[in-house]
């Protein structure tokens, strides 16, 4: 028997038991004729103690020439410990050990294998298995574990079933970019990895299914964010003969029901917002409603005053920051600056400040009088003390700077506290979106959702102005799902398809599959999939997914510990018949 016990598992009721112990050197603190050792293991942390004069002289040899993260088996004693440690489960005891044996020695570890640690994430990801050895890293996977659990019973109890999808399929032309993968049995064609299961799963409500569900994982070839991996995970699900309002209300009890059993967190009735709003008062389709500091709109007071800026703006935007009348030149200089940075772009900050004497301070002062200025603090809701910041410019851009503005602003006011969860639903999305640079509309969501059907009628007028029955869920202001109800007729799909340019040779190509089994009964149905990793990470309180992915790729898409991606050898290229000119 390797072990009768785990680290983590004895306590003072063990005393004077027999035990065996398994598990890694941690640190071993030689005090001369006492020798202490740390032994860990995924469960804890038990304290070894050799003497001189009572252990066998072999152990205590062995175990001075152990180092760290040695793998060691030991045997002996529980016993009280004289010093308590009150930090560790175990710290009532230690184990007094009589024989010592190496299981296998180590190499002395790149990094310190602790919760701070001194490795760089390049040389963490290239030794992952050192760093998953990390209790922060563990206890990150063992989060993620008790969520798929967790959404594993709620969803089977709604009568959900999980079913998988393939892997290799068809590459399409919509949405990111696909991973591809030759055949070798169909030369010069291709698999495609799925972006996700999206047909799959309406190929299933055709095939009568009614509620399917798969934590199933993605791949999209994008350029990589913190939020991101080219291979991530989903919570897919869809379901037939149900509304927008059916969706919502199921997937809100998801969430909810995840919060309660993993966090112990009573999350109450999700808000709601439709896009319009969430762009007019956060410039943010996923707005963080951890705080306020919504925007405000000066766009007629700001003009007809002189001010070249706003006069030639389509849009003047205040926040009112709370209590920030006494900021610095210095501090607001900086500010500026940062929101000048090429990555935002705005041109410049105008400030007023809501002195505590009641007097009203701006940087335009030369344009406008104290008047001016109240009626903007007056529409701003300012009082004494708040400090009221305006951004211009063209709406859109005005909006997205004044976005970041506002984040920036609840960050270092300490308002976006990641242990407090507030998610919102965001609804009524545009069905479509204009891509200038190719010249031609594009799906917001997905081709598949379904037009608002009052809007309908616009997609011959007005085009941009068509409504989706598409929705997200934010929480923090990181968007953790979307999905939409679904186009579940021939006509329509086809329409769609028009619509985002494809000829019906094209689309019966790509899309072909689709549309006949439209004609064979398919039911109404709507579906939504959370990204899980994304999940797991604000459940976790981090902004970084990596830390919830156990191998998971750096900046660049590479596997930093299998050195992935790498190139395969000319027999397997000729196999392929790909040629290649590098
Ligand atoms: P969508 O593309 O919005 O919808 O994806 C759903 C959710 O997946 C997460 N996500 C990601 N997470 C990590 N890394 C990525 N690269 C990544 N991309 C997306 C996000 C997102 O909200 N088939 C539709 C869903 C549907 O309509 O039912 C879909 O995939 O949290």
């Amino acid at each position: 028997m390797l072990r009768t016990h785990t680290c983590g598992e004895l306590r003072i009721s063990d005393v004077n038991k027999t035990v065996i112990l398994s598990g890694w050197v941690q640190v071993v603190r030689d005090k001369g004729g006492i020798i202490y050792i740390d032994l860990r293991d995924r469960y804890g942390i038990t304290q070894l103690i050799l003497n001189e004069n009572a252990t066998d002289l072999n152990a205590i040899a062995t175990a001075r020439t152990l180092s760290r993260e040695f793998v060691i088996q030991v045997k002996g004693e529980v016993i009280e410990r004289i010093a308590k440690n009150d930090k560790i489960e175990t710290g009532e005891v230690e184990i007094k050990v009589t024989s010592l044996e190496v299981l296998n020695p180590a190499k002395l570890p790149p990094f310190l294998i602790q919760d701070e640690t001194d490795g760089g994430d390049d040389i963490r990801m290239k030794y992952r298995y050192l760093d998953l050895r990390r209790n922060v890293v563990r206890q990150n996977l063992q989060l993620r574990h008790k969520m798929a659990q967790q959404t594993r019973i709620f969803m089977d109890a709604q009568d959900f079933i999980e079913v998988e999808t393939p892997v290799l399929i068809k590459s399409t032309p919509e949405g990111a970019r696909d991973f591809v993968v030759p055949s070798r049995m169909n030369p010069g064609e291709f698999y495609a990895l799925p972006q996700s299961p999206q047909t799959f799963k309406q190929l299933l409500m055709v095939g009568g299914f009614d509620r399917y569900y798969q934590i199933v994982k993605c791949f999209r070839d994008e350029d990589l964010r913190a939020d991101r991996q080219p291979e991530f995970t989903q919570i897919d699900c869809e379901m037939s003969f149900v509304e927008q309002e059916d969706i919502l209300n199921m997937f809100e009890g998801l969430i909810r029901h995840l919060f309660k059993t993993v966090k112990n967190v009573d999350m109450p009735e999700v808000p709601r917002m439709t896009y319009a709003d969430a762009m007019r008062l956060y410039g943010n389709d996923k707005p963080d409603i951890r705080f306020g500091m919504e925007f405000v709109e000066l766009t007629d007071l700001a003009k007809g005053k002189d001010f070249l800026v706003f006069d030639s703006a389509e849009l003047v935007i205040a926040i009112n920051v709370k209590g920030c009348a006494e900021y610095t030149r210095k501090q607001i200089d900086e500010l500026t600056e940062w929101l000048k940075r090429p990555q935002i772009g705005a041109k410049g900050l105008i400030y007023v400040r809501y002195n505590a004497d009641g007097t009203l301070k701006s940087s335009v002062d030369k344009f406008y009088s104290e008047e001016d200025l109240k009626a903007w603090a007056e529409r701003c809701g300012a009082e004494k003390g708040d400090l009221i910041l305006l951004v211009s410019g063209e709406a859109n851009k005005a909006r997205k700077q004044m976005s970041e503005l506002r984040l920036e602003m609840g960050t270092r006011l300490g308002l976006r506290n990641p242990q407090e969860f507030k998610a919102l639903w965001v609804l009524d999305f545009p069905l479509l979106e204009y891509g200038e640079e190719e010249d031609r509309w594009f799906a917001m969501h997905h081709p598949f959702t379904s037009p608002k059907p009052e809007d309908i009628p616009l997609l011959e007028t007005n085009l941009g102005a068509v409504r989706a029955n598409a929705y997200d869920m934010v929480i923090n202001g990181t968007e953790v799902g979307g999905g939409s109800v679904r186009i579940f007729q021939r006509p329509l799909q086809q329409r769609m398809f028009e619509v985002l340019g494809f000829t019906e040779e094209e689309a019966k190509k790509q899309f072909g599959f689709l549309m006949d089994a439209f004609e064979f009964g398919a039911p109404p149905h709507a579906g939504i999939a959370f990204g899980f990793d994304r999940l797991c990470s604000i459940f976790g309180g981090a902004d970084s997914i990596r830390d919830f992915i156990a191998f998971p790729k750096n900046n660049s898409g590479r596997d930093m510990m299998i050195d992935s991606p790498s190139t395969i050898d000319a027999k397997q290229m000729d196999e392929l018949k790909i040629k290649t000119t590098v």
